[in-house]
C-alpha cells in the first residue's frame, strides 16, 4: 500500500519544503521508494534536489489531464523521485470551472499510479486555496511543520479548522502527526510553545525535534539535501532520526520531554 501524505500549514516559512526534501531523503536512504510532488508554484523543492530548470512541466498538466502523473516523474536520488510543480501550476489556483470538480483533480491523477512506491508526499503551498483542498482531498495523511515561535500557534486553529472542515466533507478522519520544525533550544519560547503543542497534539508529534542551524538554511542553495551538504552534521543526524520516527511511529510524551 502506498501512504499518501500531504505537508500542509498555511503560514510560509515554517518549514515545509525543508522537511519535505530532506525527511524524504532521509527515508529513501533507508531503502524507501519515496516520490514528492512539488505542489507549490514556487517550485522550491526542485531547486533543493537542485533542479534549476524553469519550464519544466509536472503536476501542474497532470492535474489538467494532459499527462499522466508517471510520465511526470524526475529521478532525482536513489529510491527518489519528484514531480516538479510545473510553470502552469500556478494558473491551476485560478482556473475557471471546466465541468469536472476542481477539487480532486490530484486526487484523480493519483488513482492507479505510482502503485510500487512506499510513499508520495505533497509539498503544499502556503494558502488554504484550491491546491491545497486538493491535496487534502487526496491523502489520508498530514504532516504539519510546526515553527516553535508565538505566531505560528496562532495560525493553528485556522489550520485545524481547515483541517476539521474537510474531515466533515469527506467523512473520515486523517492521520495527523506535527513535526517541530526550527526549534531554538536557547529561547525559552520554543519550550513554552512546544509545551502548548503537547497538549493540543496529544502522541501526534514527531519525537524528533529539527533544530534551526545554519547548515539546513544553507544546503538548498547547493541543490544538496543535509544528507549531502552535511552527513554527519546535526541536522543530518535530525532528519535521521525523524525518519525513523516516523516509520517507527515514535512520538513524543509529555514525559520524555
Ligand atoms: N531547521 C531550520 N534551520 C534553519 N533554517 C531553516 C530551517 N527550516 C527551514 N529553514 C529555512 O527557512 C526558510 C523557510 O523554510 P521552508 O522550508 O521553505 O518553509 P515553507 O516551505 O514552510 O515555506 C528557508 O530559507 C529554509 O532554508
Ligand atoms: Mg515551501
Amino acid at each position: 500500500m502506498t501512504r499518501i501524505i500531504a505537508i500542509i500549514n498555511q503560514k510560509g516559512g515554517v518549514g515545509k519544503t525543508t522537511t519535505t526534501a530532506n525527511l524524504c531523503h532521509a527515508l529513501a536512504e533507508l531503502g524507501k521508494k519515496v516520490t514528492v510532488i512539488d505542489f507549490d508554484p514556487q517550485g522550491h523543492l526542485a531547486v533543493s534536489f537542485g533542479i534549476i530548470s524553469h519550464n519544466l512541466s509536472g503536476i501542474d498538466l497532470a492535474l489538467l489531464k494532459e499527462k499522466t502523473i508517471e510520465e511526470q516523474v524526475l529521478p532525482v536520488r536513489e529510491n527518489l523521485q519528484i514531480i516538479p510543480a510545473g510553470s502552469k501550476l500556478k494558473d491551476v489556483e485560478q482556473m475557471s470551472n471546466t465541468g469536472s470538480p476542481r477539487g480532486v483533480m490530484l486526487r484523480d491523477a493519483l488513482r492507479g499510479q505510482l502503485t510500487d512506491q512506499d510513499f508520495i508526499f505533497i509539498d503544499c503551498p502556503p494558502s488554504s486555496g484550491l491546491l491545497v483542498a486538493n491535496g487534502l482531498i487526496a491523502t489520508q495523511e498530514i504532516l504539519v511543520p510546526m515553527a516553535s515561535d508565538f505566531l505560528a500557534l496562532q495560525g493553528l486553529s485556522h489550520l485545524m479548522a481547515t483541517v476539521k472542515r474537510f474531515e466533515g466533507a469527506l467523512k473520515r478522519q486523517y492521520k495527523i502527526s506535527v513535526v517541530i520544525s526550527r526549534y531554538m533550544s536557547t529561547r525559552r519560547i520554543s519550550g513554552q510553545v512546544l509545551n502548548i503543542l503537547l497538549s493540543h497534539f496529544p502522541n501526534q508529534i514527531l519525537a524528533t525535534v529539527i533544530r534551526e542551524t545554519a547548515l539546513l538554511a544553507e544546503c538548498p542553495s547547493f541543490g544538496q539535501t543535509i544528507l549531502e551538504y552535511s552527513p554527519k552534521s546535526r541536522s543530518a543526524r535530525d532528519f535521521r532520526n525523524l525518519a525513523n520516527d516516523f516509520l517507527e511511529n515514535r512520538v513524543m510524551t509529555n514525559d520524555n520531554k
